[in-house]
């Protein structure tokens, strides 16, 4: 837990991303948007103790004036990595601004609106001591807290999931759409969803018949999320959820796992699910996935080439992996991104998402 000087004492600071706490923090009752980007760049924060509406304007013109002008590279991996940089630089900025969280969960700051529940969601436990949190994740967290109460709509469950922060969501879910139509193993009765998340590919499973499924994530927050759709969709007695790294200790007739798909460092506990250094997770499913496979089983591997369309994977890459940990690709479908981003062109990366496909890769042990 970090903790950074306030009015000369050290507080309690929370913040999700992996940024360094400020070196200090100065409260002001209410100013201006410069003079908190001037504090933020001496590595200063300023704790908002004014009205909240006013705090919400503020950021806003933080936000405005902090923004990275979007400019034109002709190299994708530069467009990515400066793209990322700009992003972090951004919410080092936007994460100056703060305010404090009271032992209630709650904001004592006039025109505040009620936090507790969306906080209580975040953080599973009842504080008993005051924090400072960056009023733009606060934001983040109700709005959170908003999609999780409401959830997705998933047309192949006929039915909604939902996501609390820190969890992937699918709302993005083109990928769905290959679990079902996916050929499933003669016999398959027990399947593994690997990195589950919200759970939805584990409910998808049992929603296609397969008796029995574990689902593993290394995110406790998953673990709990995808405890509670499983529950709510009434497949608790085909579905058990496991807090475990990548296998459970057996061997299933298929094994699905949809990984994090960039090779990237994550800036913060959410991004672990989009983000992971090196591709490290995919490899290290790819290396032991074999010795928990029964006989005839199969791998349902879901994978984006958004990596290539960056520069960040080449062509050969997974080929070539798959071939080195013993695996050949029996059949695949395809799908492509429904979801505006891929088509935002405002968006620097807009150029890698407009041609990406999203993969589902039946794979079978290669016989040696
Ligand atoms: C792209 S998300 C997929 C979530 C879900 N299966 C879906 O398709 O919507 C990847 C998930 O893998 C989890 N994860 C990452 N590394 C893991 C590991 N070593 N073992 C288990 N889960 C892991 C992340 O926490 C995240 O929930």
């Amino acid at each position: 837990m970090a903790t950074l000087l306030y009015q000369n004492t050290p507080s309690e600071y929370r913040n999700e991303s992996t940024q360094k706490p400020p070196r200090e923090a100065i409260a002001v009752r209410e100013t201006s948007a410069d003079h908190i980007i001037q504090n933020a760049r001496n590595n200063i924060a300023t704790v908002w103790q004014g009205d909240f509406h006013n705090a919400k304007q503020v950021l806003s013109a933080i936000k405005k004036r902090v923004q990275p002008k979007p400019k034109h590279e002709t190299d994708p991996t530069t467009a990515f990595h400066k793209h990322r940089l700009a992003q972090s630089q951004t919410a080092r900025l936007v994460n100056m601004l703060l305010v404090e969280i009271q032992a209630d969960l709650q904001l004592n700051l006039p025109r505040a609106p009620n936090i507790q529940a969306a906080l209580l969601d975040v953080y599973g436990e009842h504080n008993s001591e005051k924090f400072l949190l960056p009023l733009n994740q606060l934001l983040g967290f109700i709005g959170a807290h908003e999609w999780h109460k409401k959830g997705v709509a998933i047309a192949e469950l006929d039915d909604k999931i939902h996501v609390p922060f820190g969890v992937f969501s699918p709302i993005r879910g083109e990928y769905l759409s290959l679990l079902m139509q996916a050929k499933q193993p003669e016999n398959a009765q027990f399947a593994f969803d690997i990195g589950t998340g919200s759970g939805v590919l584990a409910a998808l499973l049992a929603k296609r018949g397969i008796a029995k499924i574990i689902a593993t994530d290394t995110n406790p927050r998953a673990a709990q999320c995808a405890r509670e759709n499983i529950a709510r969709l009434g497949f608790s007695a085909q579905v058990s959820v496991i807090e475990q790294d990548l296998f459970p200790d057996d061997m299933a007739d298929l094994i699905v796992c949809n990984p994090p798909w960039l090779p990237a460092k994550p800036t913060s506990a959410v991004e672990t699910a989009l983000y992971d250094p090196e591709h490290g997770m995919l490899h290290a499913f790819l290396r032991g996935a074999a010795a928990h496979l029964r006989e005839n089983g199969r791998v349902w591997l879901i994978l984006s080439d958004l990596a290539e369309h960056l520069g960040l994977r080449s062509k050969d890459d997974l080929p070539h992996w798959l071939d080195k940990y013993g695996w050949e690709i029996e059949s695949s479908l395809k799908t492509t991104p429904q979801h505006n981003k891929a088509h935002d062109l405002r968006d620097p990366l807009a150029f890698a998402r407009a041609r990406e496909t999203t993969y589902l890769f039946v794979l079978k042990k290669k016989v040696l």
